[in-house]
Protein backbone atom coordinates (compact mmCIF):
# COMPACT_ATOMS: atom_id res chain seq x y z
CA UNK A 1 0.00 0.00 0.00
CA UNK A 2 0.92 3.79 -1.16
CA UNK A 3 0.64 6.68 0.47
CA UNK A 4 -1.32 8.56 0.45
CA UNK A 5 -4.08 5.74 0.00
CA UNK A 6 -2.75 4.31 2.94
CA UNK A 7 -1.77 6.38 5.61
CA UNK A 8 -1.02 4.67 8.73
CA UNK A 9 -1.56 7.37 10.70
CA UNK A 10 -5.53 7.07 10.51
CA UNK A 11 -5.07 3.88 13.49
CA UNK A 12 -3.02 6.04 15.91
CA UNK A 13 -5.46 9.09 15.71
CA UNK A 14 -6.87 8.53 19.09
CA UNK A 15 -6.92 5.40 22.22
CA UNK A 16 -9.95 3.70 20.98
CA UNK A 17 -8.70 3.19 17.38
CA UNK A 18 -5.24 2.72 18.97
CA UNK A 19 -6.47 -0.09 21.22
CA UNK A 20 -8.37 -2.01 18.84
CA UNK A 21 -5.49 -2.44 16.34
CA UNK A 22 -2.87 -2.88 19.59
CA UNK A 23 -1.12 -6.69 18.72
CA UNK A 24 0.36 -7.14 22.33
CA UNK A 25 -1.17 -7.79 24.91
CA UNK A 26 0.19 -7.59 28.39
CA UNK A 27 -1.69 -8.51 31.31
CA UNK A 28 -1.37 -9.45 35.28
CA UNK A 29 -1.19 -13.03 34.19
CA UNK A 30 1.65 -13.18 32.03
CA UNK A 31 3.49 -11.86 35.19
CA UNK A 32 5.57 -13.79 38.12
CA UNK A 33 6.87 -12.05 40.99
CA UNK A 34 9.90 -13.23 42.28
CA UNK A 35 10.76 -13.09 46.23
CA UNK A 36 13.71 -13.55 48.61
CA UNK A 37 13.03 -15.70 51.64
CA UNK A 38 14.82 -15.84 54.47
CA UNK A 39 15.09 -16.60 58.45
CA UNK A 40 13.44 -14.63 61.52
CA UNK A 41 9.87 -13.29 61.85
CA UNK A 42 8.51 -9.92 60.43
CA UNK A 43 11.45 -9.39 58.89
CA UNK A 44 11.81 -7.11 55.50
CA UNK A 45 15.27 -6.07 54.88
CA UNK A 46 15.60 -3.76 52.13
CA UNK A 47 18.20 -4.79 49.52
CA UNK A 48 19.76 -1.58 48.64
CA UNK A 49 20.37 -1.55 45.03
CA UNK A 50 17.02 -2.72 44.32
CA UNK A 51 14.44 -0.45 45.38
CA UNK A 52 11.43 -1.89 46.41
CA UNK A 53 12.81 -5.16 47.20
CA UNK A 54 13.18 -7.27 50.18
CA UNK A 55 14.51 -9.81 52.10
CA UNK A 56 11.61 -11.51 53.73
CA UNK A 57 10.82 -13.46 56.55
CA UNK A 58 7.98 -16.34 55.75
CA UNK A 59 4.84 -14.22 57.25
CA UNK A 60 6.33 -11.52 55.36
CA UNK A 61 6.27 -13.68 52.37
CA UNK A 62 2.92 -14.71 52.58
CA UNK A 63 1.62 -11.31 53.04
CA UNK A 64 3.42 -10.44 49.75
CA UNK A 65 2.33 -13.09 48.12
CA UNK A 66 -1.33 -12.27 49.24
CA UNK A 67 -1.03 -9.04 47.81
CA UNK A 68 0.71 -9.92 44.62
CA UNK A 69 -2.10 -12.80 44.25
CA UNK A 70 -5.10 -9.97 44.98
CA UNK A 71 -3.55 -8.27 42.01
CA UNK A 72 -4.18 -11.00 39.32
CA UNK A 73 -0.55 -12.35 39.71
CA UNK A 74 -1.12 -16.04 39.09
CA UNK A 75 2.47 -16.91 40.84
CA UNK A 76 5.63 -16.54 42.73
CA UNK A 77 8.97 -17.55 42.64
CA UNK A 78 11.15 -18.02 45.37
CA UNK A 79 14.67 -18.14 46.13
CA UNK A 80 16.15 -18.83 49.35
CA UNK A 81 18.58 -17.10 52.04
CA UNK A 82 19.69 -20.07 53.96
CA UNK A 83 20.90 -19.97 57.72
CA UNK A 84 24.08 -21.26 56.95
CA UNK A 85 26.08 -21.88 54.31
CA UNK A 86 28.51 -24.96 53.55
CA UNK A 87 30.50 -26.30 50.19
CA UNK A 88 27.84 -28.82 49.51
CA UNK A 89 24.51 -26.10 50.31
CA UNK A 90 22.82 -28.71 52.36
CA UNK A 91 20.53 -26.06 53.43
CA UNK A 92 18.94 -26.41 49.02
CA UNK A 93 17.77 -29.65 49.94
CA UNK A 94 16.48 -29.36 54.19
CA UNK A 95 12.89 -30.24 54.02
CA UNK A 96 12.92 -28.27 57.36
CA UNK A 97 14.83 -24.58 55.55
CA UNK A 98 13.31 -21.31 55.14
CA UNK A 99 11.93 -22.08 51.23
CA UNK A 100 10.33 -25.04 52.03
CA UNK A 101 8.72 -23.19 54.99
CA UNK A 102 7.69 -20.58 52.28
CA UNK A 103 6.22 -22.94 50.05
CA UNK A 104 3.58 -24.73 52.94
CA UNK A 105 2.67 -21.42 54.52
CA UNK A 106 2.22 -20.24 50.73
CA UNK A 107 0.19 -23.04 49.50
CA UNK A 108 -1.67 -23.09 52.79
CA UNK A 109 -3.00 -19.72 52.88
CA UNK A 110 -3.35 -18.92 49.00
CA UNK A 111 -4.07 -22.42 47.47
CA UNK A 112 -4.71 -21.01 43.99
CA UNK A 113 -1.44 -19.24 43.98
CA UNK A 114 1.22 -20.99 41.83
CA UNK A 115 4.38 -21.54 43.57
CA UNK A 116 7.60 -21.70 41.38
CA UNK A 117 10.90 -22.35 43.42
CA UNK A 118 14.58 -21.76 42.21
CA UNK A 119 16.12 -24.44 42.08
CA UNK A 120 20.12 -24.26 42.42
CA UNK A 121 23.21 -24.25 45.05
CA UNK A 122 24.53 -20.81 44.88
CA UNK A 123 22.67 -19.27 47.39
CA UNK A 124 23.25 -21.91 49.61
CA UNK A 125 27.28 -22.55 49.14
CA UNK A 126 29.97 -21.31 50.94
CA UNK A 127 31.83 -20.82 47.51
CA UNK A 128 28.49 -19.19 45.96
CA UNK A 129 28.82 -21.62 43.30
CA UNK A 130 25.96 -23.16 41.59
CA UNK A 131 27.29 -26.73 42.23
CA UNK A 132 29.67 -28.93 43.66
CA UNK A 133 33.81 -27.86 43.31
CA UNK A 134 36.24 -30.15 42.42
CA UNK A 135 39.38 -29.01 40.94
CA UNK A 136 38.74 -25.38 40.81
CA UNK A 137 35.89 -25.93 38.68
CA UNK A 138 31.75 -27.08 39.04
CA UNK A 139 31.67 -30.75 38.64
CA UNK A 140 28.50 -31.64 36.73
CA UNK A 141 27.53 -35.04 37.61
CA UNK A 142 27.67 -34.90 41.37
CA UNK A 143 25.95 -31.59 41.35
CA UNK A 144 23.36 -33.20 39.70
CA UNK A 145 22.34 -35.22 42.49
CA UNK A 146 21.87 -32.50 44.82
CA UNK A 147 19.91 -30.69 42.60
CA UNK A 148 17.46 -33.82 42.41
CA UNK A 149 17.49 -33.70 46.14
CA UNK A 150 16.96 -30.01 46.01
CA UNK A 151 13.84 -30.60 43.70
CA UNK A 152 12.23 -33.62 45.44
CA UNK A 153 12.10 -31.31 48.58
CA UNK A 154 10.66 -28.43 46.90
CA UNK A 155 8.07 -31.09 45.93
CA UNK A 156 7.19 -32.47 48.48
CA UNK A 157 6.56 -29.42 50.61
CA UNK A 158 4.21 -28.48 47.94
CA UNK A 159 5.61 -26.34 44.57
CA UNK A 160 3.72 -26.28 41.64
CA UNK A 161 6.61 -25.67 39.19
CA UNK A 162 10.40 -26.42 39.85
CA UNK A 163 12.50 -24.02 37.82
CA UNK A 164 16.33 -25.15 37.56
CA UNK A 165 18.74 -22.19 37.42
CA UNK A 166 22.24 -23.95 37.77
CA UNK A 167 22.77 -24.27 33.79
CA UNK A 168 24.44 -27.65 34.31
CA UNK A 169 23.74 -30.02 31.65
CA UNK A 170 21.64 -33.24 31.89
CA UNK A 171 19.46 -31.58 34.74
CA UNK A 172 16.04 -31.30 33.81
CA UNK A 173 16.32 -35.44 32.53
CA UNK A 174 17.44 -35.87 35.78
CA UNK A 175 14.97 -34.10 37.58
CA UNK A 176 12.06 -34.82 35.39
CA UNK A 177 13.39 -38.52 36.27
CA UNK A 178 13.04 -38.36 40.15
CA UNK A 179 9.90 -36.49 40.17
CA UNK A 180 7.94 -39.17 38.31
CA UNK A 181 9.52 -41.74 40.49
CA UNK A 182 8.66 -40.28 43.58
CA UNK A 183 4.67 -39.78 42.75
CA UNK A 184 5.28 -36.18 41.24
CA UNK A 185 4.44 -36.19 37.85
CA UNK A 186 2.22 -33.35 38.04
CA UNK A 187 4.83 -31.39 38.77
CA UNK A 188 6.15 -29.13 36.43
CA UNK A 189 9.51 -27.55 35.46
CA UNK A 190 10.38 -24.43 33.89
CA UNK A 191 13.72 -24.69 32.93
CA UNK A 192 16.24 -21.86 32.57
CA UNK A 193 17.08 -23.09 29.35
CA UNK A 194 19.42 -20.11 27.55
CA UNK A 195 20.40 -18.73 30.61
CA UNK A 196 23.57 -16.45 30.02
CA UNK A 197 26.99 -15.45 32.11
CA UNK A 198 25.23 -11.82 32.53
CA UNK A 199 26.46 -8.81 34.68
CA UNK A 200 22.91 -7.62 34.75
CA UNK A 201 22.64 -10.53 37.41
CA UNK A 202 24.59 -7.92 39.59
CA UNK A 203 21.80 -6.21 42.33
CA UNK A 204 20.58 -9.68 42.27
CA UNK A 205 23.68 -11.40 44.28
CA UNK A 206 23.04 -8.60 46.95
CA UNK A 207 19.89 -9.61 46.75
CA UNK A 208 20.61 -13.34 47.34
CA UNK A 209 24.25 -13.11 48.80
CA UNK A 210 25.24 -15.33 46.27
CA UNK A 211 28.23 -13.99 44.75
CA UNK A 212 30.94 -16.01 43.61
CA UNK A 213 33.71 -16.12 46.12
CA UNK A 214 36.32 -17.24 43.18
CA UNK A 215 35.92 -16.85 39.53
CA UNK A 216 32.89 -16.64 37.89
CA UNK A 217 29.74 -18.52 36.20
CA UNK A 218 31.54 -18.66 32.48
CA UNK A 219 31.61 -22.65 32.55
CA UNK A 220 28.50 -23.01 32.83
CA UNK A 221 26.51 -20.10 31.58
CA UNK A 222 25.99 -19.05 28.30
CA UNK A 223 28.72 -17.02 26.55
CA UNK A 224 26.11 -13.51 25.50
CA UNK A 225 27.74 -13.69 22.25
CA UNK A 226 26.11 -17.26 21.32
CA UNK A 227 22.41 -17.25 19.96
CA UNK A 228 22.70 -20.73 18.15
CA UNK A 229 23.49 -22.60 21.07
CA UNK A 230 20.55 -21.18 23.39
CA UNK A 231 18.30 -23.14 20.48
CA UNK A 232 20.26 -26.10 21.58
CA UNK A 233 20.10 -25.48 24.60
CA UNK A 234 16.33 -25.07 24.67
CA UNK A 235 16.43 -28.23 22.64
CA UNK A 236 17.80 -30.52 24.70
CA UNK A 237 15.90 -28.85 27.90
CA UNK A 238 12.61 -30.04 26.02
CA UNK A 239 13.87 -33.08 25.11
CA UNK A 240 14.43 -33.86 28.71
CA UNK A 241 11.06 -32.72 29.50
CA UNK A 242 11.17 -29.21 29.98
CA UNK A 243 7.04 -28.14 30.31
CA UNK A 244 8.39 -24.45 29.64
CA UNK A 245 11.50 -22.90 29.07
CA UNK A 246 13.32 -19.55 29.54
CA UNK A 247 15.58 -16.83 28.19
CA UNK A 248 17.43 -14.64 30.83
CA UNK A 249 18.36 -12.46 30.67
CA UNK A 250 15.34 -10.48 29.11
CA UNK A 251 15.80 -6.30 27.90
CA UNK A 252 19.00 -7.72 25.62
CA UNK A 253 18.39 -11.00 24.61
CA UNK A 254 15.07 -10.46 23.05
CA UNK A 255 16.47 -12.13 19.80
CA UNK A 256 16.78 -15.33 21.61
CA UNK A 257 13.68 -15.18 23.07
CA UNK A 258 11.69 -14.43 19.33
CA UNK A 259 14.02 -17.12 17.94
CA UNK A 260 12.93 -19.39 20.48
CA UNK A 261 8.81 -18.60 20.63
CA UNK A 262 9.28 -19.46 16.51
CA UNK A 263 10.76 -22.57 16.41
CA UNK A 264 9.70 -24.22 19.28
CA UNK A 265 6.12 -22.78 19.75
CA UNK A 266 6.67 -23.64 23.78
CA UNK A 267 5.20 -21.88 26.68
CA UNK A 268 8.18 -19.10 26.94
CA UNK A 269 9.23 -17.44 30.30
CA UNK A 270 12.04 -14.51 30.06
CA UNK A 271 13.66 -13.31 32.92
CA UNK A 272 13.70 -9.07 33.13
CA UNK A 273 16.69 -9.66 36.35
CA UNK A 274 17.87 -7.26 38.84
CA UNK A 275 20.14 -5.10 36.93
CA UNK A 276 17.15 -4.20 34.21
CA UNK A 277 14.76 -3.72 37.18
CA UNK A 278 17.95 -1.79 38.94
CA UNK A 279 18.42 0.50 35.80
CA UNK A 280 15.09 1.61 35.25
CA UNK A 281 14.44 2.62 39.01
CA UNK A 282 17.74 4.66 39.41
CA UNK A 283 17.09 6.66 36.23
CA UNK A 284 13.62 7.02 37.34
CA UNK A 285 14.98 7.96 41.50
CA UNK A 286 17.03 10.34 39.44
CA UNK A 287 14.32 12.35 37.64
CA UNK A 288 16.55 11.12 34.20
CA UNK A 289 13.26 9.26 32.68
CA UNK A 290 9.72 8.08 33.33
CA UNK A 291 10.26 5.12 35.34
CA UNK A 292 6.08 4.11 34.75
CA UNK A 293 6.03 4.63 30.77
CA UNK A 294 9.61 2.74 31.07
CA UNK A 295 8.56 -0.18 32.93
CA UNK A 296 5.36 -0.87 30.73
CA UNK A 297 7.15 -0.48 27.17
CA UNK A 298 10.00 -2.76 28.39
CA UNK A 299 7.83 -5.39 29.17
CA UNK A 300 5.72 -4.61 26.30
CA UNK A 301 8.84 -5.48 24.29
CA UNK A 302 9.36 -8.48 25.94
CA UNK A 303 5.87 -10.34 25.15
CA UNK A 304 6.07 -8.92 22.00
CA UNK A 305 9.57 -10.81 21.25
CA UNK A 306 7.31 -13.40 22.15
CA UNK A 307 7.17 -14.40 25.68
CA UNK A 308 4.59 -15.98 27.58
CA UNK A 309 5.31 -15.41 31.01
CA UNK A 310 7.69 -12.41 32.77
CA UNK A 311 9.56 -12.64 35.72
CA UNK A 312 9.65 -9.20 36.78
CA UNK A 313 10.72 -7.53 40.28
CA UNK A 314 8.08 -4.76 38.46
CA UNK A 315 5.30 -7.24 38.79
CA UNK A 316 2.84 -5.67 41.82
CA UNK A 317 3.82 -1.82 39.95
CA UNK A 318 2.85 -3.38 36.56
CA UNK A 319 -0.28 -5.04 37.76
CA UNK A 320 -1.42 -1.97 39.40
CA UNK A 321 -0.88 0.33 36.22
CA UNK A 322 -2.61 -2.49 34.40
CA UNK A 323 -5.64 -2.06 36.66
CA UNK A 324 -5.98 1.44 36.40
CA UNK A 325 -6.60 0.90 32.54
C1 LIG B 1 20.66 -18.52 40.60
C2 LIG B 1 19.99 -17.36 39.96
C3 LIG B 1 20.51 -16.11 39.60
C4 LIG B 1 19.43 -15.35 39.15
C5 LIG B 1 18.31 -16.17 39.20
N1 LIG B 1 18.68 -17.41 39.68
C6 LIG B 1 21.86 -15.53 39.77
C7 LIG B 1 23.02 -16.01 39.03
O1 LIG B 1 22.96 -16.92 38.20
O2 LIG B 1 24.08 -15.48 39.34
C8 LIG B 1 19.51 -13.91 38.70
C9 LIG B 1 18.22 -13.16 38.76
C10 LIG B 1 18.35 -11.68 38.69
O3 LIG B 1 19.42 -11.10 38.43
O4 LIG B 1 17.33 -11.03 38.90
N2 LIG B 1 21.66 -19.13 39.86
Amino acid sequence: MDFPRYRPRRLRRNEKIRAMVRQTSLAPKNLIYPLFVGPGKNKAQPVSSMPGVAQLSVDRAVEESQEAASLGIPAVILFGLPEHKDALGSEAYDDGAVVQQAIRAIKEKLPELLVITDVCLCEYTDHGHCGVIKNGDVDNDSTLELLVKESLSHARAGADIIAPSDMMDGRVGAIRKALDENGFAQTAIMAYAAKYASGFYGPFREAAESTPQFGDRRSYQMDPANSDEALREVEMDIREGADMVMVKPAMAYLDIVYRVKQKFGYPVAAYNVSGEYSMIKAAGQNGWIDEERIMMEVLFAIRRAGADMILTYFAKDAARVLAKG
